[in-house]
């Protein structure tokens, strides 16, 4: 016997301002833009921020396979249907238009497959006709209408160019013409530079095989940062460690790559010492660095395997998974956070134990006066540097160039965790303490709050 089904359309209205709340911030949903580039195999990702109160617009150009028309109907479709690669960064057909309209409230694509000729299919998504129609609707764009500088740059290219406009997440609702708007654009740039840099270092660093990207922000090309400063002498590398994941669909292993960083006196320089510190600065960058098909999902925290620990900042652990194991690591829509599967804990926690004394002798020996070369555990050995993964050293502007004094850390031991005597009240002790009491639904707020407020006061 057949059913006869009768289909629910969702109402358009709420249901697209509804996924408007699915957790982005400003940076990762730029990211979310770039995964798409490199899947597109861009090799040069364009992103502009510009500045023109209410007009301000946000634009993401690339120079990948671009889309036919009837691709780029489908690409602008909530949940597009394709087929994925193992190594694939997309995943749920839902990140050009859920990270794009968390942040803005019209969305344009323009894109150029054919590189012989130029002939660029738009399609926009628009707030106002949703709120007018309540239908999923997206309306053609003529060429003629676009910005000049996307026709500029389709005419030289093939590829896709993803425009923002009416930036109201971004500026806020009530003067985005104001300097309080203009200030609020300028720091979200410099936490995106510092991002971009970050998650997705070893495209930028041509550690991916055949994906080698550039990707220029208002113009500067962005310098990967390397979390694990591997280009320093003193780096301590100990042997990856491969953990099998068993579940439903797959058996897959997880790397571990356990680094040492060097204490301070050990680093070559305090700039080098400075700029490795990071975005969170040295105590919050400790623990796992997350990497899915290489693309940084996590920087720093242990995920639960054990708290932050001021004699552990130097203990830096990439860990990468394959896509195939997105169900087991939990993976949401803004890639924003993953959960270590329950299964491996135990041994990744067993896997760790050498990381961690080796890290607390690092710190304890690099906290006296560099006398000494030092001796490095016999299960480790010491990185060299390489020209392909070194970063090149950045001017300004380089997640951690802020000064930091670790004397004005307080020393969080899992031991005696509510020991607020001890702490001295500064920013880095606050963001700490924070950090320590947010339930996980509230951390990457959190986190967020604290970087800004960094990047506010000048810490
Ligand atoms: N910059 C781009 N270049 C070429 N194709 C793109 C680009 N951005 C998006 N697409 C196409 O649109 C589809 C939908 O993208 P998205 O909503 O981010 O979902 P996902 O990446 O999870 O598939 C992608 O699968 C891809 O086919
Ligand atoms: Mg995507």
């Amino acid at each position: 016997m057949s059913l006869n089904g009768v289909e629910v359309i969702p109402g358009a209205r709420r249901l697209i301002r509804s996924l408007r709340d699915m957790g982005y911030e400003f940076p990762a949903a730029v990211a979310d833009l770039v995964d798409n580039s490199i899947e597109a195999k861009a090799s040069v990702v364009r992103i502009d921020v510009s500045w023109n109160g209410e007009h301000s617009h946000v634009q993401i150009a690339d120079n990948g396979k671009g889309m036919t028309a009837s691709d780029l109907r489908e690409a602008m479709r909530y949940g597009a249907e394709r087929e994925y690669d193992t190594e694939d960064l997309g995943k749920f057909g839902l990140g050009l238009k859920t990270a794009s309209l968390s942040q803005c409230s019209k969305l344009t694509v323009a894109s150029r497959w054919n590189p012989n000729r130029v002939d660029i299919n738009a399609y926009c998504w628009d707030f106002d006709h949703i709120e007018a129609t309540n239908r999923w609707e997206i309306l053609p764009v003529a060429s003629q209408a676009l910005h000049p500088e996307v026709r500029e740059h389709l005419k030289e290219t093939a590829g896709t160019v993803v425009i923002w406009e009416r930036l109201d997440r971004v500026l806020g609702y009530k003067r985005p013409d104001g300097e309080h708007a203009r200030k609020h654009l300028m720091v979200m740039c410099r936490e995106l530079e510092e991002h971009l840099a970050m998650v997705f270092h070893r495209f930028l660093a041509g550690e991916v095989r055949g994906k080698k990207l550039s990707i220029y922000l208002n113009n500067n090309k962005i310098v990967p940062w390397d979390p694990f400063a591997r280009s320093e002498a003193a780096t301590q590398k100990l042997d990856d460690v491969a953990i099998r994941v068993e579940s439903e669909n797959a058996k897959t292993d997880v790397i571990l790559e356990p680094f040492v960083l060097p204490a301070q006196s050990k680093f070559s320089s305090p700039e080098a010492h400075a700029r490795a510190s990071g975005p969170r600065k040295w105590n919050l960058q400790q623990g796992f660095y997350i990497y899915r098909a290489d693309r940084m999902i996590q920087s720093g925290g242990w995920s639960g395997i054990r708290t932050l620990d001021e004699h552990l900042k130097l203990a830096r652990v990439a860990l990468n998974f394959s896509p195939r194991l997105d169900e087991a690591f939990k993976i949401n829509v803004p890639k924003m956070r993953v959960n270590l599967p329950a299964s491996i804990r135990d041994d990744v926690s067993k896997a760790l134990a050498p990381v961690f004394r080796l890290a607390n002798s690092a710190y304890r020996t690099g906290e006296k006066p560099a006398t000494s070369s030092g001796r490095t555990n016999p299960t480790t050995r010491t990185s060299s540097p390489s020209p392909s993964s070194a970063p090149t050293a950045r001017s300004n502007g380089a997640p951690g160039s802020a000064d930091i004094t670790d004397s004005s850390l307080p020393v969080v031991n899992s031991a005696n965790p509510g020991n607020g005597s001890s702490i001295s009240v500064s920013l880095e002790d606050v963001g700490l303490l924070l950090e320590r009491i947010s339930l996980p639904d509230e951390l990457p707020i959190v986190q967020r709050v604290i970087a800004r407020a960094r990047s506010t006061y000048g810490t």
